[in-house]
């Protein structure tokens, strides 16, 4: 059996956090497919285009990542790859109750199962917010994201 799986989130932008959760992914799946999901509510800084870019630059070299956009429901979307599986990383129980109402919302939307991955402890204080923040701020950025091969 091919095992894919879809890693959706907004990734604005996409960190070294995300990126640790796709390469340990790739040891469980086949496939990756990253979906940049265009999301209606959140006001974004870093364009879908620049996200989209900046991602497949990362993965240029590993022929099981592809990265796209998608609007419209995340299991539609995981569907549409057809991915039995929905890649999400976890760093806090905050993190842990979302994860867990979306898991189960998705689980009887249409039966797909999530699979949550515990995020590096390393890690665990990165997040898109925080990189957002800094480079609002004029800081370097750089130490967050992954490097591009
Ligand atoms: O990493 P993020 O930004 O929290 O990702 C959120 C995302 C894109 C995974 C979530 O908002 C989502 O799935 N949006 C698509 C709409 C959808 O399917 N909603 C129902 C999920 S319970």
């Amino acid at each position: 059996m091919n095992r894919k799986a879809i890693f959706p989130g907004s990734f604005d932008p996409f960190t070294i956090g995300h990126h640790d959760i796709v390469m340990r992914g790739l040891e469980i799946f086949d496939e990756i497919i990253i979906g940049i999901g265009r999301n209606s509510t959140k006001q974004a800084t870093f364009s879908l285009e620049e996200r989209l870019e900046a991602i497949q630059r990362v993965f240029e070299h590993e022929p099981r990542v592809r990265t796209v956009l998608y609007s419209g429901l995340t299991v539609d979307f995981a569907a549409d790859c057809g991915a039995q599986f929905i890649l999400r990383g976890v760093r806090s129980v905050q993190d842990f109750e979302y994860e867990r109402s979306m898991a189960e919302a998705n689980k009887q939307l249409s039966g797909i199962e999530t699979v949550l991955l515990y995020t590096r402890p390393e890690y665990a204080h990165i997040s898109s917010t925080l990189v957002r923040d800094l480079h609002l701020h004029n800081k370097d950025i750089q130490p967050y994201l992954p490097t591009t091969k």
